[in-house]
């Protein structure tokens, strides 16, 4: 998979992109990543890349002109066509189903605004969907993209040590995951369960599917009056 990331600031995705999975995926040849800044496509003498809203108000919004030489710029970089994601608080918000849907596409093209928002006509006019990481307000977009890198490459095939992780992790069944424990079996009096020594797989399983069950209605009810997992 390809992921081209649009962003003012670009610097702010290297240490992420260079640790743990993300590294890995790109030393394995499964992910290749790009960063383009906005700014360079610029025709301002200043540099500049947002101005004030028309109708007054207070704020900058990003202009058009550079995000769409910018974007067309980069959709040239590769010979498949990207999927254009816009990260706004606007969005649709992302969830574990919608990285299942990303992790499919063989190349992305999130973009990432500062400021106040983005020009209108950049979403009609690229076709870009839009998407948020939640309800609540971050100081861009890159964060949100960010999140939204790591979600998606941890699902590729491959990407994860073990090929079950990605199976089990919370969410890929609408449940939270049951909980885990590991050595040693008694730490400072808490016993790790006894069935998950028991070595029998089957009542292992079992007991998982409960455990997911209750932490679900008692934590995020919510997952099980939107899913059909019960
Ligand atoms: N940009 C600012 N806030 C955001 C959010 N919650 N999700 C995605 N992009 C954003």
């Amino acid at each position: 998979m390809r992921i081209d990331v649009l962003t003012l600031f670009p610097q702010m995705f290297e240490s992420p992109l260079s640790c743990s999975i993300l590294k890995r995926a790109q030393d394995n040849g499964l992910l290749e990543t790009a960063l383009t800044d906005i700014r360079d496509f610029s025709t301002d003498s200043y540099n500049k890349v947002d101005d004030k809203p028309y109708g007054g108000g207070p704020g900058m919004v990003m202009m058009p002109g550079p995000v769409f030489d910018c974007f067309e710029h980069v959709q040239k970089l590769s010979p498949e066509e990207g999927r254009p994601i816009l990260l706004t608080p606007q969005g649709q918000q992302f969830d574990q189903a919608k990285a299942l849907e990303l992790a499919a596409e063989k190349r992305l093209i999130l973009i990432a605004g500062k400021y106040e928002g983005f020009d209108e006509r950049i979403r009609t006019g690229l076709g870009a969907e839009q998407i948020s990481i939640g309800d609540y307000v971050l100081s861009g977009g890159e964060l949100a993209a960010m999140v939204i890198i790591d979600a998606v490459v941890r699902l590729l095939a491959g990407a994860l040590g073990d090929e079950d992780s990605a199976k089990d992790d919370s969410f890929s069944e609408g449940l939270l995951e049951y909980p885990h424990y590991t050595r040693p079996e008694v730490f400072r009096g808490m016993k790790v369960p006894e069935i998950l020594l028991s070595g029998d797989h089957a009542k292992i399983a079992e007991w998982r599917r409960h455990k997911s069950l209750e932490r679900t209605k008692k934590w995020r009810p919510d997952l099980l009056r939107n899913g059909d997992s019960t």
